[in-house]
């Protein structure tokens, strides 16, 4: 269809339809962008690494107290580790509002906090590889102290 200067004219029932669509577009966006930030906040390198070991920890908690389910068990295990190691490379985001003068002590404190969870965790591999069944509650318990402590120290305030 073409208007009398020759420019293509879109028709009215068409105009009305992309109007409508973008219109919702817009407010589907608008939508959107509240809970996306509020759903999948930025994570710090640290958060991400954090995150990873709470997955294996999560995926782990079911299959403790069943020698039938060792192996899994040890691969979660083993990953939680991982991310623990890697955490460990890494300074809390509060480090930067701790003076100067105690950073090196701050740091200090937050590895062996971290060696700590490592130690747990080697600790909750003896058992599984062991068939310790009746022990691995407690020690997986343990691991729930230990982060409870770690982020009462190391984490800012509304992190
Ligand atoms: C042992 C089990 C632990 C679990 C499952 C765990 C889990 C988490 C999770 C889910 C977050 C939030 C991540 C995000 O949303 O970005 C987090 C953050 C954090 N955790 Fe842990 N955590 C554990 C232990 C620890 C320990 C022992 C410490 C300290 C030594 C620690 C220090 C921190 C810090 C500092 C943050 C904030 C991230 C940053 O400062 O960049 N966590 N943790």
């Amino acid at each position: 269809m073409f208007h009398l200067s020759g420019i293509p004219c879109i028709p009215k029932k068409s105009m009305k339809k992309t109007f409508f669509t973008v219109l919702f577009a817009a407010a589907a966006f608008a939508v959107s962008l509240p809970v996306t930030s509020f759903a999948e906040h930025e994570h710090t390198p640290l958060g991400e690494k954090m995150e990873a070991m709470a997955h294996a920890l999560k995926d782990l908690k079911p299959l403790l107290g069943d020698a039938t389910k060792k192996d899994a068990a040890l691969a979660s295990i083993a990953k939680a580790k991982e991310s623990a190691t890697a955490a460990r490379d890494l300074e809390p985001a509060k480090t930067k509002d701790i003076p100067e003068a105690d950073r090196a002590k701050f740091i200090e404190g937050y590895k062996k906090s971290i060696d700590g969870v490592i130690a747990t965790l080697d600790k909750l591999a003896v058992a599984v590889k062991n068939d310790k069944t009746g022990e691995e509650a407690a020690i997986y318990a343990q691991l729930g102290d230990e982060k409870r402590r770690g982020h009462a120290s190391y984490m800012k305030k509304g992190q």
